[in-house]
């Protein structure tokens, strides 16, 4: 039986630091007190103009590839979750594909938003158990900064930039233990960016919009389903995983996950008061954090979930 195992993480983020108060000296009509109090974000970062997602991308892979002593070469698969990609076409993974310096095998885009990550991670890990393919690249980047109101401090001050890598590959023992996809289309209102190219202009909007209470009730409650359901098919329950790492959007939501799934927050890895909500980035970010200072150890069990527009939502539990 092939398994496979993330060998490698990297992550990055661009610039310095901006703060809550750096927003509200850029003219943003808030203040650090009603950030931190309704979302838990101090800090985010921003790309630089001439920065991409590819960009962000390439950075994070490279100590990914390091980290798992990977060489291009050995690299069969490419896939990039991202919302912001550089191009409409080609993908984002095609252009990374290029600049890594991997040639042949397949590479794609995923477009689930803040579920993107862990569509990627669970569609990577079908490719390898199936045996068509032996070493993926997973990364998710985001440059959200490009697709902000900043007249709508409703959202604006929310997200942040940034990529995070894995290299997964087959194995002869279990690291990707269960997965579990869903989506529900219904919901696409309620968290969109509802624009469209067409002859030579945006028709719709090409920013990000969102209805908060929605998306937080939805996300609370599904967060809650799909890590029971996960751990339900790895045999387990979620009492006996040693790290939850759900998508990073708001401190609220993952307090409420947690409590929903009667874990501890000592058990959740926490980034979104440092880097904000990074969409597809914010879990690999997470992961990468939290196994380079250490927390996370050979042989624990850690629950990766992830909700965003689609809606989307899913999760993997990971054995290290
Ligand atoms: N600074 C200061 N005041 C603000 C700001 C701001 N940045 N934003 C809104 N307000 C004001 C509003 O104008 C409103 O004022 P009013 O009462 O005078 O009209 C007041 O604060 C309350 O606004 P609400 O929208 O009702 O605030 P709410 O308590 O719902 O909090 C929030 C908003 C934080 C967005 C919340 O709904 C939430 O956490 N939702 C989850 C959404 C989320 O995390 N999305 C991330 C993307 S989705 C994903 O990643 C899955």
């Amino acid at each position: 039986m092939i398994h496979s195992r993330i060998a490698g993480t990297g992550s990055y983020l661009p610039g310095s630091p901006v703060s809550n108060d750096d927003l509200v000296a850029r003219g943003i009509d808030t203040s650090d007190s009603w950030i931190v109090e309704r979302t838990g974000i101090r800090f985010r970062h921003f790309a630089e103009p001439n920065q991409t997602a590819c960009d962000l991308a390439e950075v994070a892979a490279r100590i990914a590839l390091d980290d798992a002593s990977v060489s291009p070469q050995d690299v069969d698969l490419v896939i990039v979750a991202t919302s912001t990609p550089d191009y409409v076409f080609p993908s984002t993974a095609c252009l990374l594909q290029a600049r890594l310096g991997i040639a042949g095998g397949a590479a794609f885009d995923v477009q689930a938003v803040c579920s993107g990550f862990v569509y990627a991670l669970a569609t990577a890990e079908k490719f390898i158990r199936s045996g068509s393919h032996r070493c993926a690249l997973v990364v998710g980047s985001e440059v959200f900064s490009r697709i902000l109101n900043w007249q709508d401090r409703t959202t604006c001050v929310l997200f942040g930039d940034g990529a995070g890598a894995v290299v997964l590959k087959a194995s002869d023992t279990p690291g990707v233990l269960a997965t579990a996809l869903h989506a529900d289309g219904s919901h696409h209102g309620i968290l969109s960016v509802p624009g469209a190219v067409c002859g030579g202009q945006v028709i719709g909007s090409p920013f990000l919009q969102m209805d908060g209470q929605a998306v937080f009730k939805f996300a609370v409650r599904v967060l809650g389903d799909v890590a029971v359901e996960v751990s339900e098919s790895a045999g387990m329950s979620t009492r006996e995983v040693d790290w939850l790492i759900p998508h990073q959007a708001n401190i609220r939501i993952l307090q409420a996950t947690a409590k929903r799934l009667k874990l501890p927050m000592e058990k959740v890895i926490v980034t979104v008061d440092v880097h904000g909500n990074t969409s597809a980035a914010s879990i690999p970010l997470a992961l990468d954090l939290a196994l380079r200072d250490g927390r996370i150890r050979s042989g624990q069990r850690v629950l990766l979930e992830g909700v965003g527009g689609g809606f989307t939502w899913g999760a993997a539990l990971v054995q290290f």
